[in-house]
């Protein structure tokens, strides 16, 4: 009796109706895309890179798995396969991060690689996606510029918000008020990594430069005051559970927060962040909050229908 029951239970999360809003293009290929884009590696070598430790560990994958996308047909079949996944799992709405940033780095054309990856996306009618430009943190303000230039033209042809990820603890929000406040008058929304790895006064830092929504934001569980602050203005924070283990924003999913964050009130969202590289799924993330942190079949369709609620785009 047990396999059906199990299997019913999955179903069930399967059918709800579920937006992802914190996902990143680049973290989301699997190794098997890797291989296709690149042959000449086998995909043993290929899950070697997967393979790392801690945050700055997670960094370096991710920058190599950014680095093998070296052409637009590269970033298209990374989106076609991301939301083949997405669309198996009822996701109706997705906000995708793409590492604008990182693209820059590489002195890639974007517009060539963002004309693929909205193609990309076209074709996939089950799902409708929105694109989320972000900006890496520790490379500062001046290099972040180009990034938010580029969110500004291409609003209302894909581009929905902007963000910043990479390393908190070496690029101070701060940095980021002038443009954030820019962005925000050419009708960008806005979000930001923050209190993943660095604490509570990181996602303080956050709100005060206009941040809508915080992904991760797990540390606010250390201040009371934060914990108030979201739930009076309803700033939802973007948790992502297998990603806070595999980065070791937290040491084991008991010391996880996600069940305080949601006693205490605060407004949540969970997503994936990084699929590939921390072998999850959206289901995956649902059925931990299920089977991990006690959440109710109510519960997660309230989960469920707040990622739907969150979401920036109509
Ligand atoms: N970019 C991709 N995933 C990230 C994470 N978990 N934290 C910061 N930047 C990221
Ligand atoms: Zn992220």
């Amino acid at each position: 009796m047990d396999i059906p029951t199990v299997n019913s239970f999955r179903e069930f999360v399967r059918s709800l109706p579920k937006a992802e809003l914190h996902l990143h293009l680049e973290g989301s290929v699997e190794p098997e895309t890797i291989h296709e884009i690149d042959p000449s590696l086998t995909l043993e070598e290929i899950d070697a890179q997967y393979r790392y430790d801690g945050f700055a560990g997670f960094l370096k994958a991710y920058v190599w798995v950014s680095r093998k996308l070296t052409t637009p047909d590269a970033y298209s079949l990374a989106t076609r396969r991301l939301l083949e996944r997405l669309a198996r799992q009822n996701v109706l709405y997705a906000e995708i991060t793409i590492s604008v940033g990182v693209v820059l780095w590489k002195e890639q054309d974007f517009h060539s690689i963002f004309e693929a990856v909205r193609a990309a996306a076209d074709e996939q009618s089950a799902v409708q996606t929105h694109w989320i430009f972000d900006a890496v943190r520790q490379f500062g303000a001046a290099a972040a510029k180009p990034v938010f230039d580029l969110a500004r033209e291409y609003r209302n042809r894909g581009v929905v918000a902007i963000g910043i990820g990479g390393d908190e603890a070496r690029g101070p929000a701060r940095w980021f008020e002038a443009l954030y406040g820019e962005a925000k008058s050419a009708g960008l929304r806005l979000t930001c990594h923050a209190g993943e790895i660095a604490g509570a006064e990181s996602v303080w830092d956050a709100l005060a430069i206009g941040s809508e929504r915080i992904g991760h934001g797990i540390h606010a569980i250390d201040d009371p005051n934060l914990l108030a602050e979201l739930r009076k203005h309803g700033v939802p924070l973007e948790v992502c559970p297998s990603s806070n283990i595999c980065t070791a924003a937290v040491p084991c999913l008991e010391a996880h927060p996600l069940r305080r964050l949601w006693d205490a009130g605060v407004p949540l969202v969970l997503g994936t962040d990084d699929p590939a590289l921390f072998q999850t799924s959206v289901l995956r993330e649902y059925l931990l909050a299920a089977q991990k942190f006690g959440f109710s079949e109510d519960e997660l369709r309230k989960l469920a229908e707040n990622s739907l609620r969150y979401r920036f785009a109509a």
